[in-house]
């Protein structure tokens, strides 16, 4: 594996899913102690589980803060932050919802799934919320529940971000996939557009997973092991 000298490169995307936080200690949705097998997706994330019974999805978003607030950004994080300093065009695409990244000091961050920091009115827009619980669950202009902020089951993605995450894969020549099953459309087509662009595609992942063939390189390792590998010494 060539190690990666960051000033050959003019723009890097990090592409991450749940498997970056999961060195921090987040549980990711799949793997093993994956969130989707010890609750329904069906009746905490998804709109339909918010109109039926926005108590009981707001409850679980709350747990799911608290057990990001007791884990910290781990090297990898800020190995990325400290790379986003030093190469002008640094760009973390993100399906990870819990702001692990930010905590860290990246800067350039497309979150493609929302943010667990943040609440949504229907009609007053979104506010961010943060801390250990909800410091208010309805709109203090209209009353309504507010939801979080976050792409659920059924929902559809902004179409802004995933345009500006195209635009920014689409420009770099330099595409490192973490910690992502890659199951998860549209994101699941990005190391396809980087490939085609001719960026270097690399992905760092303990397992091998449906979209690992697009991927010419590989490292079988958790995220900070394999980071800091690949950007040893500097
Ligand atoms: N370092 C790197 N990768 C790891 C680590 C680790 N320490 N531990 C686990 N992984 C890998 C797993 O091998 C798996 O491929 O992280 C991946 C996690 O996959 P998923 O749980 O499917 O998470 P993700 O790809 O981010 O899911 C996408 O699905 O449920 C939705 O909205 C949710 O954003 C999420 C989306």
């Amino acid at each position: 594996m060539k190690l990666i000298r960051i000033s050959d490169h003019k723009s890097i995307v990090f592409f991450t899913g749940a498997g970056m936080s999961a060195e921090s200690g987040v549980p990711t949705y799949r793997g093993s102690g994956g969130i989707w097998h010890q609750y329904r997706w069906e009746e905490v994330a998804s709109q339909e589980a918010f109109d039926e019974n926005p108590e009981k999805v707001l409850n679980f978003h709350e747990l799911r803060r608290k057990s990001v607030l007791q884990c910290q950004p781990h090297p990898g994080h800020y190995l990325l932050a400290r790379i986003e300093q030093e190469c002008p065009r640094v760009t973390v695409v993100t399906q990870n919802i819990d702001g692990m990244h930010q905590r860290a000091g990246s800067r350039n961050v497309i979150e493609l799934h929302g943010s667990l920091w943040r609440l949504k009115c229907a009609i007053h827009g979104i506010s961010e919320d943060l801390g250990e619980t909800f410091k208010t669950r309805k709109c203090s202009d209209c009353g309504a529940w507010l939801r979080p902020d976050i792409v659920w089951f059924g929902d559809y993605l902004s179409p802004d971000v995933t345009d500006e995450a195209a635009r920014v894969i689409n420009n770099c020549d330099l595409f490192i996939s973490i910690g992502t099953s890659g199951v998860v459309y549209p994101a699941a087509g990005f190391p396809k557009i980087a490939k085609n662009r001719g960026a270097r595609c690399i992905e760092i992942n303990p397992e091998a997973n449906e979209a690992s063939y697009l991927y010419p390189e590989t490292i079988r390792e958790s995220a900070s092991k394999g980071l800091l590998r690949l950007f040893e010494n500097q």
